[in-house]
């Protein structure tokens, strides 16, 4: 494990809302901590609770939120902080860059116009004519072909790949420690989603920021970060870095996740189809008693699984499964 200085340090962070049909019990006893420099990616099906989390360490959570735990960043708390500290902190220190870039760009301004703004609001010391260079010099930072012309162009006028790429250059464009990107390429094609993390595997490399990357898919994260948390229904239920959490997987929900990831060197046919976990993740606002997972894993024993929620227990040098039969699953034929 890396021994770089700790940036972000979240500790038992629940978030819940109130709903028509009860609390919804979004995020419950999440901690985890980001160091300097690493690529850190959240895995986990939809409504896992992952976009939430995002949220509450950008300070961006919808008002009705409850939260509790905490969120240090640099040793420094977010939760409770006012908006406008926020604000100040929102764009420098921490930057987001969402799935949707077509709605997330004004589609009324030249690229160029909303990149200077993008550097004004933190940096308001700064010339146009720098700012200028500023916005060609990030355009070309993500892979933008003659940004000294694309510079004065629409959003329209870019791609959905291109755009995503000026929505990165945007996010760090006043070098955040931290770029929380999520489901960056979730709206883009194979070819073009794998030219996008390469465009933030090249950030990272040229920045040196670090980067927590949200996705559904485990195929995203296993090129571009160092370290995975999977979470479940509002709660992480493996961490590790990736080559074990590949190859030596302790979760069965982990397991299943692998299980259902495309192979290339598998050939697929109609008799070897897609392995899918059974079942639907549950509702935040009815989560299962004890382990969450327990209604559709196959080595789930009542009496034990369902009795209290399995804490996290260490598999390995910066490895942990948060399973109760941690040492006997993976001895048992089914997934
Ligand atoms: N404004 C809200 N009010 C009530 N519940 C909410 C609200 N926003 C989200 N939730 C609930 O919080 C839970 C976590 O949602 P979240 O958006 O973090 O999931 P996610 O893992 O990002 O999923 P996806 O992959 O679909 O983006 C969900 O169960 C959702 O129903
Ligand atoms: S605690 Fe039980 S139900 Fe939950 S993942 Fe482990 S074996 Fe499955
Ligand atoms: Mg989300």
């Amino acid at each position: 494990m890396s021994a770089a200085a700790i940036l972000l340090e979240v500790e038992d962070l629940s978030i819940s809302f109130p709903t028509d049909v009860g609390l919804a019990r979004a995020v419950e006893g999440v901690s985890f901590v980001l160091r300097e420099g690493e690529t850190v990616g959240i895995v986990g099906e939809s409504g896992s609770g992952k976009s939430m989390t995002a949220m509450a360490i950008m300070g961006l959570l919808p008002k009705k939120a409850v939260v509790t735990g905490s969120i240090r960043f640099r040793g420094k708390e977010l939760v409770g902080l006012s908006d406008d500290k926020l604000r100040e902190i929102r764009g420098k220190d921490i930057a987001v860059v969402f799935q949707d870039a077509l709605t997330a760009l004004n589609p009324v301004m030249r690229v160029g116009e909303q990149l200077d703004e993008a550097v004004r609001v933190h940096r308001p010391d700064t010339t146009a004519s720098e700012r200028r260079a500023r916005a060609i010099e990030l355009l070309d930072v993500v892979g933008i072909p003659s940004p000294e012309l694309r510079v004065d162009r629409y959003p329209h006028e870019f791609s959905g790949g291109m755009r995503q790429r000026v929505m990165i250059a945007m996010s760090i464009a006043n070098e955040p420690d931290l770029l929380i990107a999520d489901e960056p390429t979730t709206a883009l094609d194979v070819t073009v989603q794998a030219q996008v993390l390469e465009v933030l595997r090249e950030v990272q490399r040229r920045t040196g920021t670090t980067v927590l990357l949200i996705t559904h898919d485990l195929g995203v994260v296993a090129g571009t970060a160092d370290r995975v948390m999977v979470m479940y229904a509002g709660g992480l239920v493996e961490t590790a870095d990736v080559d074990p959490l590949f190859y030596e997987t302790a979760h069965p929900y982990t397991a299943g996740l692998l299980a259902s990831l495309p192979r290339l060197d598998r050939r697929s046919s109609r008799e070897e189809r897609l392995y899918q976990i059974a079942g639907q993740p549950p509702v935040a606002t009815a989560w299962p008693v004890g382990c969450r997972f327990a209604p559709r894993c196959a080595h789930a024993v009542a009496g034990l699984c369902d009795a209290a929620t399995p804490p996290p227990v260490a598999v390995g040098e910066g490895h942990t499964a948060a399973c109760v039969r941690v040492d006997e699953w993976q001895k048992e034929a089914v997934l």
